[in-house]
Formats: structure tokens, C-alpha cells, sequence
């Protein structure tokens, strides 16, 4: 399975953090916000990723990861000329997909949880059609939002609904069988010309092959589109590594704890990153340990 990060979009709910600058690449306490996607692909076992983003700021983003060697992955960009959908990415990484399955993750959205690597890895061997991650949330319609049945399978899909039928929002990260290509390419746009991901997923609802997992409690999820969901994804990192001594979706410990890049390749990217931070003292102090 192949990832795709995507970066784009206006970020006009942003603004002005977003006149000049990435919404992805706005700092989430000590790291940027795109570290924190790419960690949850990387520790799902993906290595090869494909990140879109504007014509503005796509080079940024290649600046930031490179092509991925340092971290032992393979990383490509491509550029979204127009925020013209979500199920757009699948369309722009055609030729990036190629004839398997494929992980789409938005840009701005943050998990945390210690079973999402093993769930996401087993979800990924399991799956036919398309998978969706739910999680409920005290204001559903801000989300694209699941009905479900009393099994909890999907039933129905409906973007900000004005009256949610359910509290599970479904979250930015989405698993798809190749097949979903077609399937974006066969989508007309919506009413706000954008070729819409819940539409893509309806196709695969109507025929009984989404399957729906709830993230629920254990498992922590911001889509950080506000300038509130922005800072409350930072006071949670602030709060865990410090509580805890530790560094969610620092990319190279994920790394090396993934078996991608050796000790030495992580005692170079520690150095690399410079001792006067702290990220980088504690990736030279994982390197050491
Ligand atoms: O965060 C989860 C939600 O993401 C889902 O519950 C919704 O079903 C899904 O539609 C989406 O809703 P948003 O309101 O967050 O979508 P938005 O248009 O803000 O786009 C999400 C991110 O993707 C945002 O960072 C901008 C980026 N984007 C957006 C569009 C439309 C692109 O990179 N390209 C695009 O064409």
C-alpha cells in the first residue's frame, strides 16, 4: 500500500496564519504539522508516500522532507493546481498508485494512539473496498458524518450534515483498493466544483464495501481547520511529551523504531538536526540510548 499526504487547499479559515505560509506546515507545538501525518503513514508500514500541495508551496514541502532517504522512505510531490477536491489526490497520483491500494491522509489532521500502527496495519491487510475511521465528536457537523446501523456498519454518509444522525465524524484518513481511482475519475464535482471524498466513499456504501472503524476512546484525533483545534493540537503534544518525556511523530525515531534507518543513519540526522534544540537532542539521545 502506497500513501498520499494531502497539503493543499486555501486555508482560507486560517487566515492570516495562511497568507503566505502552508496551513500543513504551521508549527503543531514542536514539529510541523505535515510531521504528524507522515509519522501515522510511516508507522503503518508505508515507505512510499506522495505528497500534494499547492504550486505555491510544494517546493516548501520538498525543502522540508527531501526525497525521504534520511528517513528511509521514498517521498514524491505533486502539485494540486486548484483546491478542487479531496478525491482529486487519487486522480493526481494515478501514475503514483500504479496497480495497488493506497492510504490518503489530510495534511492537517492528527492521530495519536498507541494501537493505531498495528490497527492500521491490520486494516490494511484486510482490505476490500474502502475503509473509513471514525470518531465520535461533540460537534459532528463540522465533519463529513456515518450512519450507522446497530452492528455499526455504514449505512449512510452525508457531509456537515445540519442535523448529524450520528456523533461519528469520519476522520481524514482514508484506505481504498485501486479500484477508487476509477471511481474519482467517474465523480461529477459538487455544487462547490470540488470532486468531494464523501461522494467517493458513497459509491462504495451503496454497495456494502466501506467499512467503518471507530477510533473511539484511546486514540486522539484533531482536524486543526480552526484557529482553536490549531492550539488544542498543541497543548495535547505540550501535555503528553512532556508529561512523558517522549516525542510523538518525531519522524526519526519513527524511523528507526520502524527498522528503516540504522542507529548510525539516526545519529547523523541527530547531528544534522543540531543539539541546540531540543528535537534534536533527542533524536542524538535516542541514537546514544
Ligand atoms: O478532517 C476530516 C474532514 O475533512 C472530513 O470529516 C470531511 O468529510 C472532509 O470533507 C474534510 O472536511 P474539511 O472541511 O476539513 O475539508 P477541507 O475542504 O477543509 O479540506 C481538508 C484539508 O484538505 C485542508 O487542509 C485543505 C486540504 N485540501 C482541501 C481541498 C478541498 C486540499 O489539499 N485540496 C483540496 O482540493
Amino acid at each position: 500500500m502506497r500513501g498520499i499526504i494531502l497539503a493543499g487547499g486555501s486555508g482560507a479559515r486560517l487566515r492570516p496564519l495562511t497568507n503566505v505560509h502552508s496551513k500543513q506546515l504551521l508549527p503543531v507545538y514542536d514539529k510541523p504539522m505535515v510531521y504528524y501525518p507522515l509519522a501515522l503513514l510511516m508507522q503503518a508500514g508505508i515507505r512510499e508516500v506522495l505528497v500534494i500541495s499547492t504550486p505555491q508551496h510544494l517546493g516548501l514541502y520538498r525543502e522540508l522532507l527531501g526525497d525521504g532517504s534520511r528517513l528511509g522512505i521514498t517521498l514524491e510531490y505533486a502539485v494540486q493546481e486548484a483546491p478542487e477536491g479531496l478525491a482529486q489526490a487519487l486522480l493526481i497520483g494515478r501514475g503514483f498508485i500504479g496497480s495497488g491500494a493506497v492510504c490518503l491522509v489530510l495534511g492537517d489532521n492528527i492521530f495519536y494512539g498507541h494501537r493505531l500502527p498495528d490497527l492500521l496495519r491490520a486494516e490494511a491487510e484486510r482490505l476490500d473496498g474502502c475503509t473509513l475511521f471514525g470518531y465520535p465528536v461533540g460537534d459532528p457537523e463540522r465533519y463529513g458524518v456515518a450512519e450507522v446501523d446497530g452492528d455499526g456498519a455504514i449505512v449512510g454518509l452525508v457531509e456537515k450534515p445540519s442535523r448529524p444522525s450520528s456523533n461519528l465524524a469520519v476522520t481524514g484518513l482514508y484506505m481504498y483498493g485501486n479500484e477508487a481511482v476509477d471511481r474519482a475519475a467517474e465523480l461529477a464535482p459538487s455544487a462547490r466544483g470540488e470532486l468531494e471524498i464523501t461522494d467517493l466513499n458513497l459509491t462504495f456504501v451503496r454497495e456494502n464495501r466501506a467499512r467503518l472503524v471507530n477510533l473511539g476512546r484511546g486514540c486522539a484525533w484533531f482536524d486543526t481547520g480552526t484557529h482553536d483545534s490549531l492550539l488544542e493540537a498543541s497543548l495535547f503534544v505540550q501535555l503528553l511529551e512532556k508529561r512523558q518525556g517522549i516525542r510523538i511523530s518525531c519522524l526519526e525515531e519513527v524511523a528507526y523504531r520502524m527498522g528503516y534507518i540504522s542507529r548510525e543513519q539516526l545519529a547523523l540526522a541527530g547531528k544534522e538536526l543540531s543539539d541546540s534544540s531540543g528535537y534534536g537532542r533527542y533524536v542524538l539521545a535516542l541514537a546514544d540510548a
